[in-house]
């Protein structure tokens, strides 16, 4: 495998550490623009590894990141945003996907993996959603580049802030009254992510193709809220809300510091986030079931001790 330069939009994050690390570990060059690099310490440290300031929203600063860069990785997603009309979003994802190919044609970086997520579509009912669906379009269009897409549903594994979102709001609550209870979700390991965008950076079949990544189980949130109680051994009553009140606690939510949940989540799981696709084995890789990795990280991770104080002290990002 050659060694590259691989520029990673959002690789601070989640996925993106997890991205970084596999990457330098197979000895390439990982640029990371962050606006906050003193969040970012633990990456800092690794070897082949540049930490930038920047602001990726500008197009000049941006093709500067790119410059020198064989591969072009977008990681860069919200949840939320700071207001409520949908602008957030549409700057987070599509105009920074129009960003990002420009900076690729502008730099001469002739490949570029996009991460979008299940079940983005144009005619989605949330703007998370559409505005997901809208950046895959601005991606696909770009045909004079190498593109591929990455579709994945809910993603788990260390550091994530989806099992263990639900241990930080399990410990203290004694009841948990839950939104879109049966909300349908495959939860895919982020090993498994990773290993997806590593295959696909040095494969060429991979070109213009998008890839549903999803784990082996289909499982409602109902159930995957339940598992995380039942492993952290806690007796804690967890029910489903009929969809008025789910909306209703989602209008509430949403004006929390943090936004636990927001009206634009709660329109989001109404709609699956499955796929009879399996993008994972069509590029040789075998999915790895939620039971065999959450346990090992479950309760002990740092990331629900920082979910858990953001619940009370900070407040959403701005973008
Ligand atoms: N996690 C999941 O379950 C899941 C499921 C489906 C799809 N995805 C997609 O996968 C990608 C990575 O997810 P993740 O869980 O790793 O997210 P994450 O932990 O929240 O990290 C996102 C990164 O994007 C950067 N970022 C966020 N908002 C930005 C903005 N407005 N402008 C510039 N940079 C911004 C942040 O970088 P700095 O703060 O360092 O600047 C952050 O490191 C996202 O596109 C997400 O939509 C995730």
């Amino acid at each position: 495998m050659n060694v590259r330069t691989f520029l990673v939009l959002g690789g601070t994050g989640f996925v993106g550490s997890h991205l970084t690390a596999a990457l330098v570990a197979a000895g390439h060059t990982v640029r990371l623009p962050t606006r906050h690099p003193e969040r970012a310490a633990a990456l800092r440290i690794l070897p082949g590894v540049e930490l930038l300031r920047a602001d990726v929203h500008d197009p000049v600063t941006l093709a500067g990141c790119a410059r020198g860069a064989d591969v072009l990785i977008n990681l860069v997603g919200i949840l939320n945003e700071h207001g409520r009309a949908g602008t957030g979003f549409r700057r987070a994802h599509v105009e920074l996907a129009v960003k990002a190919v420009n900076a690729c044609r502008s730099a001469g970086v002739p490949r570029l993996l996009h991460m979008s997520g299940l079940p983005a579509a144009t005619d989605g009912p949330s703007y998370y959603l559409r505005s997901k669906g809208e950046a895959e379009a601005v991606v696909r269009a770009a045909t004079d580049l190498a593109v591929t897409i990455f579709r994945p549903s809910v993603i788990f594994g260390r550091g994530d802030s989806f099992l263990n979102r639900f241990a930080a709001l399990l410990g203290p609550l004694p009841v948990l009254p839950l939104a879109r209870i049966d909300a349908r979700l495959q939860p895919v390991y982020v090993g498994d992510v990773v290993a997806a965008f590593c295959r696909a950076a040095h494969d060429s079949a991979t070109h213009g193709r998008s890839y549903d990544l999803v784990g082996p189980e289909v499982m409602t949130l109902g159930e995957i809220v339940r598992y995380v109680r039942d492993r952290l051994g806690l007796r804690r009553a967890v029910f489903g809300l009929p969809d008025a009140l789910g909306a209703l606690q989602a209008g509430l939510l949403e004006w929390l510091p943090g936004k636990p949940l927001s009206l634009d989540n709660f329109r989001s799981l109404g709609v699956p986030s499955t796929s009879d696709r399996d993008g994972l084995a069509e590029l040789g890789i075998e999915r790895t079931p939620l039971a065999a990795i959450a346990p090992t990280y479950l309760g002990d991770d740092a990331r629900t001790a920082r979910l858990m104080r953001n619940r009370s002290g900070s407040r959403t990002r701005k973008v």
